[in-house]
């Protein structure tokens, strides 16, 4: 709702009320139309503030009321409503201002904002398009090129940013509404005309900057289409008069509201933030379990990833002991991680970073830190010998986490002297750029051991996931059958591009085999050789443990070609260390005599057989861990794949997409890949995928009441 108040003075106040980011509900809506009518019959009344509850100004369209149907007054001639009153009107913004607030604030003839307030219109990212007027009112603001900027991006802009580009009049760091009541009250009976952005002409486009724009938006969008949408709306805009502008804009809006993504995209909105309201199978949670503070870290281990988790301790203003045992690697690192840090802190605007850093070779100088962060070698003796020598040295009370990709965190707990203070910290490369956490519990984790490490990933700006302990957690544990069918499409007959470009298409920005190469050959085949499934005394047969199994990737790994490190594997490179993947003739022929060897004809695969292959195996697996209860719902997996493993964002996640897809037809192709290929036991339909679609396929959002229910009864 909006309250209405008269202060001294002839000032109306409208204030919107919709804790926690008075979004326009309905009832909102309802309150800012009744209460502009108030003020604009009020004779006492000559000008108008509008500002939001709670130090929030507004957070944009009540996104919950998208699923149903829409009540209330629309916004559309609500904000028009409000720029044709014959009074001042100002938006006093405080918190933040974001898509339907900011276009609000536009319909306002002035704007106000405190010096900490965010303004965007991010409606791009949830698979929509600025659709109440500010597609059209903002280019006749700011010019083209910034409204392009903002738009197709997204992004959130500080206070001094929107003054800098023209959206705001002023900026305060003192009480926002008394700024504005006072504004307001100044400039009381001056002509409004040109404070009508809907009257302004748009600024043309000239140098075709919106043709260019289109074809670098549809280049990165990777299928998306509201980036899309959003430069059409730009295009009218700049062609056409104010009207008609505004009946493409909601054109485009209805179109991309019915569209699949729309829903994928808001799904995964609050995916991001059910994943933090997390739970264990013991009933602990994040509302009934404390988080220690946590001032002092360690991280053991300065390779690729100890060196970024320093880094993102050190931004969150954490002092980090960082210990690593080789002298070489010590020197590099003592080197490369202040750069590290400094160049991050530069991207973020930080003058100076936080946190301080500590380099030493010595494992005793850990003993007074909080909490460590294991980042060594993966390899299970040699964590169990640190975390041996850890709870010898640290303080009783100290928090050790693993950043291990899927060891058993539980071994690792059981080697010290308090395992309830044991999880695994699952970070991302790079540590400090990617967005995602896994927090591993075993049996024995502590609640509070798991809200620390959760709440010191939030503190990291990290989405954390809690997941339980099983061998790859619950990413790796999905790849797993996902890189295995991509091997297996090219004995069949497929080409590593066939495979890349058919990801690529629905939109992961790198396809299967070019990640493998990034990420480095020899990880697997490490991990690989580790589980005797290959290496000297091996048989090189395609059945290995009792189901098949591609030697591809170890033949490729013998023959020294790692990916892009070595500038050869999957593809080739420009020499060791180059990005740009080319078609290699040594694999094709490569392909073809392993074709040959084991007698195997290479057949045209479609790319639709492609994307079943890889994606339903891994969302077969993701329904086995949600019945393993190894993730807490599918929000949990969604949220791990969007954010860790470059999931197109427009599809939700693999389980929405799942659901998307229709749970019925995911098990059919299941039940016929399988039959085709029965040596697969990744393509055997899980039991929960089963049991969903025997009670009618119900919603995602169903999905963890379901399950839940299952476990009560079983
Ligand atoms: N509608 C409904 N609920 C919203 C919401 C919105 N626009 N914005 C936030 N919320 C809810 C969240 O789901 C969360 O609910 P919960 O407590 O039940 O989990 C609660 O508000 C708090 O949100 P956060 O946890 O995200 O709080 P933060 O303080 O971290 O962030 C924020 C606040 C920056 C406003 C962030 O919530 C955000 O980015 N919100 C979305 C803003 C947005 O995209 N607006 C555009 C909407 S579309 C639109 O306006 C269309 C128009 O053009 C017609
Ligand atoms: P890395 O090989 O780059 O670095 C490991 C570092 O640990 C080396 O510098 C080594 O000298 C050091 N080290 C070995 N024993 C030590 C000891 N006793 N004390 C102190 N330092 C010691 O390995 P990377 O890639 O950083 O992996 C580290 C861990 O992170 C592994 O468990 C790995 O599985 C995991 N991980 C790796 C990811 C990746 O993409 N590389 C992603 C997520 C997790």
């Amino acid at each position: 709702m909006a309250t209405y108040s008269r202060l001294p003075g002839s000032v109306a106040l409208i204030t919107l009320q919709n804790p926690p980011v008075n979004a326009l509900s309905a009832a909102v809506r309802q309150g800012i139309v009744d209460t502009v009518q108030r003020a604009l019959k009020d004779p006492k009344v000559t000008s108008v503030v509008i500002c939001g509850q709670n130090g929030k100004f507004c957070g944009g369209a009540d996104i919950r009321e998208f699923a149903g149907p829409m009540l209330g007054p629309p916004l559309v001639p609500m904000i028009h409503a409000i720029e044709a009153v014959d009074k001042p009107v100002a938006a006093a913004i405080e918190g933040v201002a974001l898509g339907g607030g900011l276009e609000l604030a536009l319909g306002c003839h002035y704007r106000i904002a405190h010096s900490k307030a965010l303004l965007g219109l991010p409606e791009v990212t949830l698979g929509l398009l600025p659709g109440a007027g500010g597609s059209q009112r903002l280019p006749r603001l700011i010019g083209l090129t910034a409204a392009l900027d903002l738009i197709t991006t997204g992004r959130h802009i500080s206070a001094a940013e929107a003054l800098k580009l023209g959206i705001l009049d002023q900026v305060t760091d003192n009480n926002v509404v008394d700024q504005a009541v006072e504004f307001v009250r100044r400039v009381a009976g001056q002509p409004l005309d040109s404070r009508r952005l809907s009257t302004l002409p748009c600024p043309p486009d000239v140098d075709s900057l919106l043709d260019k724009a289109m074809v670098k938006v549809r280049q990165r969008s990777r299928g998306a289409l509201a980036p899309v949408a959003c430069v059409q709306a730009l295009m009218a805009a700049a062609s056409l008069p104010y009207t008609q502008g505004m009946e493409k804009e909601r054109e485009l809006l209805t179109t991309l509201f019915n569209s699949g993504q729309a829903r994928a995209l808001q799904y995964a909105f609050f995916s991001q933030r059910v994943v933090g309201k997390w739970s264990l199978p013991s009933g602990a949670s994040w509302d009934n379990s404390a988080a220690r503070p946590i001032s002092k870290a360690a991280v053991i281990g300065l390779g690729t990833m100890g060196r970024g988790i320093v880094v993102a301790l050190a931004l969150t203003g954490i002092s980090v002991v960082a210990v690593e045992t080789q002298e070489k690697q010590l020197a590099e690192a003592s080197q490369a991680v202040p750069a590290m840090l400094q160049r991050e802190a530069g991207r973020r605007g930080l003058a100076t970073p936080p946190g301080v850093i500590s380099f030493s070779s010595n494992l005793q100088d850990v003993s007074e830190v909080e909490l460590v962060i294991e980042a060594v070698f993966e390899d299970m003796s040699l964590k169990l010998q640190v975390f041996r020598h850890l709870t010898s040295v640290c303080r009783p009370g100290t928090l050790l986490c693993s950043n291990t990709s899927g060891l058993d965190i539980d071994q690792l707990a059981a080697v010290t002297q308090s395992p309830g203070l044991v999880v695994g910290m699952h970070f991302f490369a790079p540590a400090h750029v990617m967005k995602l956490l896994e927090v591993v519990y075993g049996p024995r984790s502590s609640p509070e051991a798991v809200a620390t490490a959760m709440q010191l990933g939030k503190r990291m700006g990290k989405v954390s996931v809690a997941v339980g302990n099983c061998p790859g957690f619950v990413g790796n544990r999905m790849l797993k059958p996902y890189l295995e069918q991509a091997n297996f499409l090219l004995e069949e007959g497929a080409t590593p591009q066939q495979v890349d470009e058919a990801l690529e298409e629905f939109g992961f920005p790198m396809g299967v085999f070019r990640m493998s190469d990034l990420s480095g050959l020899d990880v697997g085949w490490r991990i690989r050789k580790e589980a005797g499934l290959t290496g000297p005394g091996v048989e090189s047969t395609r059945t290995r443990q009792g189901r098949r199994y591609s030697p591809l990737p170890d033949q490729v790994c013998e023959a020294g070609r790692l990916g892009q490190k070595t500038g050869r594997g999957w593809y080739q490179y420009d020499g060791p260390g180059g990005r740009v993947a080319r078609s290699d003739p040594w694999v094709h022929i490569f392909l073809e005599a392993y074709r040959a060897e084991h007698d195997l004809v290479a057949r045209s695969i479609a790319p639709e057989e492609i994307l079943e292959r890889c994606l339903y195996a891994l969302i077969n697996e993701g329904f086995n861990i949600l019945q393993d209860a190894m993730a807490a719902g599918p929000e949990d997996i969604d949220a791990i794949y969007v954010f860790g493993y470059g999931w197109p964002r427009h599809h939700g996640g693999p389980m929405f997409h799942a659901g998307q897809v229709g749970l019925g037809r995911i098990l059919e192709r299941l039940q016929h890949h399988h039959h085709n290929h029965p040596d697969v036991p990744h393509l055997k339909p899980s039991t929960l995928l089963r049991r969903l679609v025997a009670v009618g396929s119900p919603p995602v959002q169903k999905w963890r009441e379901f399950i839940n229910k299952e476990r009560v009864h079983s």
